[in-house]
């Protein structure tokens, strides 16, 4: 039997991640612990009328909608809006991929949500991840993917990837890196995380 996992993608801006997760794992059958789930991906919510996201999501004729979260007099407002959306999508699984704004509690719990952090959690959370590990001076250094609750970045580890910086390296090319590791994480991480459904 092929179990259908509906999955929602939220995001802000570039949509980079959103795209790699999409090309990677939309419409497509994984075997996943003796079972096999079919991927859909029905549809992505951006919370920025002018994210590159959105151009990217024209080209792979996938569903977005867009709900700016300035037009919501407070963020109970917008998690509710939110709420109200994915619920009408009827997904299994809420995806973040650089979605910057923090969550409330109702809306944590509301749903199954997974997030990438561009650092090893529990080290550098918050937004500055990537300048922190890299103005850290940690040798080791990585991604991660974790479950969404109501601590920011604090929930479970759901997959990390580390690797050894080079000497010297500059921030352009320490953040590709990290950009690559989180390429190649996220829907392995996903694949990991619904095998629980
Ligand atoms: C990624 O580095 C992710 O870890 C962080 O936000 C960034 C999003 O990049 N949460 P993109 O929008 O996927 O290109």
């Amino acid at each position: 039997m092929v179990k259908e996992i509906k999955i929602a993608i939220l995001f802000s801006g570039n949509g980079s991640n959103m795209e790699h997760i999409i090309k990677t794992l939309h419409q497509k059958d994984f075997n996943v612990n003796d079972a096999t789930y079919h991927i859909n991906i029905v549809g992505c919510i951006c919370n920025k009328e002018d994210a590159y996201g959105i151009t990217r999501l024209e080209k792979l004729k996938i569903p977005c909608i867009i709900l700016p979260h300035k037009n919501f007099k407070n963020r109970e407002d917008f998690d509710s809006a939110l709420k109200q959306q994915l619920e009408t999508m009827q997904i299994n699984l809420v995806v973040l991929a650089g979605f910057m704004r923090i969550l409330s509690p109702d809306f944590c719990n509301a749903f199954k949500i997974i997030n990438i952090h561009p650092s090893l959690l529990p080290k550098y959370k918050g937004a500055h991840a990537i300048l922190d590990s890299f103005n850290s001076g940690d040798l080791e250094v990585g991604v991660s993917v974790h479950w969404v609750n109501e601590e920011l970045d604090g929930g479970e580890i759901i997959l990390q990837k580390s690797f050894f910086r080079e000497e010297g390296e500059n921030l352009e090319n320490f953040e590709k890196k990290i950009h690559n590791l989180e390429y190649e994480i996220y829907p392995q991480a996903i694949l990991k995380a619904i095998s629980i459904f």
